[in-house]
């Protein structure tokens, strides 16, 4: 048994699912082969407990954009530990922080701090309902696990009275955006939607048609940019796509891993938070603050964005040759900066099974991987030929396992 399935047992004992996050949780049909829990990392890889190392490429499911344990974010965190973690009042670097969002994300005239993403989005929701005066609201993708983004059902723990206040939809479909608001658009106070869902569509026609409708229509557009924010250009999706929300919730990526959110947008709006309640102790917690900053001005310094592009299209095309090469019906698509290798056969269970092997074999070869291909600034050309060459024999075995699997 390896120490990653010992530890599964052990935690299992003492905390439900074993893990805290949704997509950290082990899946057992790998068991013996993927690395359940994490010792220590370093750049764009990381060592199991079973001492195995990983070129990774889920970087902390987006978070850690210029590598694990970056000298100079965390040498600049350690720095701000000799001072204080938390205080009595407001520290100044709450001010240095804004500052820079402001003037790198376009949209964002004023803004504040959470800690996570789920965070930030209520925090929007409830200034949109403040701001309009209505109570309903539009919403598209994962926005996190508060009850306003989770249909309620029995026994889900979420009131089932919740679900009249939400219409959800699914991204890409402006038509139910605009049928929703043609009926019901004096009850709806915003639409709170993912600019880009790291799917096919990288054209942004979704969130410039919600831009136009929620005008039309005289509703709040909020960003959830929760995942594309300081991943898609330093000032998000909507700098990428070039079309401005009211306002934006931001946490992944901008503080390279340390736990961080904010929310912010057009002043006026903003200016509602004088009146109404949103507070949390730990939201001017210092650490974090300052690894936003270094994080934020070293994207600007390195053109980060701009390696991220180039290694993320060195990756996709080394997927469409090996894949050519191969004679497999595969897809390579989304944007370099997590872009995704799909089987397309018209069997989706063999697509399914294909994919399940596939993820096998890298983490056998050493790359940790599951649906999208996470870069960072970490993942320099070197890692990228590494991990083509591991692709390349992990999708041969695959092959011939699933042949194999097929003749018995
Ligand atoms: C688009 C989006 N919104 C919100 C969230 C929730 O963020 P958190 O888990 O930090 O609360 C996530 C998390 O994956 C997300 O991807």
């Amino acid at each position: 048994m390896t120490n990653s399935e010992k530890l599964l047992n052990e935690a299992l004992k003492f905390i439900p699912w074993g893990t805290q996050t949704n997509a950290k949780r082990p899946i057992m049909d790998y068991a013996g082969i993927m690395p359940f829990f994490v010792e220590r990392a370093k750049g764009c890889r990381f060592w199991d407990v079973d001492g195995r190392e990983f070129i990774d490429y889920r970087m902390a499911l987006g978070p850690v954009i210029l590598g694990y344990c970056y000298d100079e974010v965390d040498e600049a965190v350690k720095r701000q530990i000799e001072k204080g973690v938390l205080f009595s009042m407001a520290s100044p670097l709450e001010i240095e922080l804004a500052k820079r969002i402001t003037q790198v994300v376009p949209s964002v005239e004023m803004v504040r701090f959470m800690k996570n993403g789920v965070d930030a989005n209520a925090c929007n929701i409830r200034l949109a309902r403040s701001f309009t005066g209505k109570d309903k609201i539009i919403r598209c993708g994962y926005n996190g696990y508060h009850d306003w983004f989770v249909t309620g059902v029995k026994g889900n723990g979420v009131p089932e009275i919740l679900n009249s206040c939400v219409y959800e939809v699914k991204y890409g479909d402006l038509e139910e955006v605009e049928k929703i608001l043609k009926r019901d658009a004096h009850n709806i106070a915003c639409i709170l939607t993912v600019p880009y869902d790291f799917n096919e569509d990288t054209s942004g026609d979704f969130p410039r048609g919600l831009r136009k409708l929620a005008d039309e229509y005289d509703v709040l557009l909020i960003f959830d940019e929760v995942l594309t924010g300081f991943r898609l250009s330093i000032g998000g999706a909507q700098e990428f796509f070039n079309v401005k929300p009211d306002l934006s919730s931001f946490a992944k990526a901008m503080a390279n891993g340390y736990p961080i959110s904010a929310y912010g947008g057009r002043k006026d709006i903003m200016k509602k938070l004088d009146d109404i309640v949103l507070t949390a102790t730990y939201a001017g917690e210092t650490l974090s603050i300052c690894a936003a900053i270094t994080t934020i001005d070293i994207m600007k310094r390195e053109k980060i964005h701009q390696h991220l592009f180039n290694v993320g299209e060195m990756l996709m095309k080394g997927f469409s040759e090996i894949a050519i090469r191969f004679g497999v019906e595969a897809k390579v698509g989304g944007l370099p900066v997590a872009s995704f290798f799909l089987f397309n056969y018209k069997d989706e269970k063999k697509n399914k099974r294909l994919h399940f092997l596939l993820n096998r074999e890298l983490f056998k070869s050493g790359i940790f991987v599951y649906d999208r291909w996470f870069v960072s600034f970490s993942h320099k050309e070197k890692e990228v030929t590494e991990t083509l060459e591991k692709f390349e024999s992990a999708l041969k075995n695959t092959l011939d396992f699933y042949v194999r699997e097929n003749l018995l």
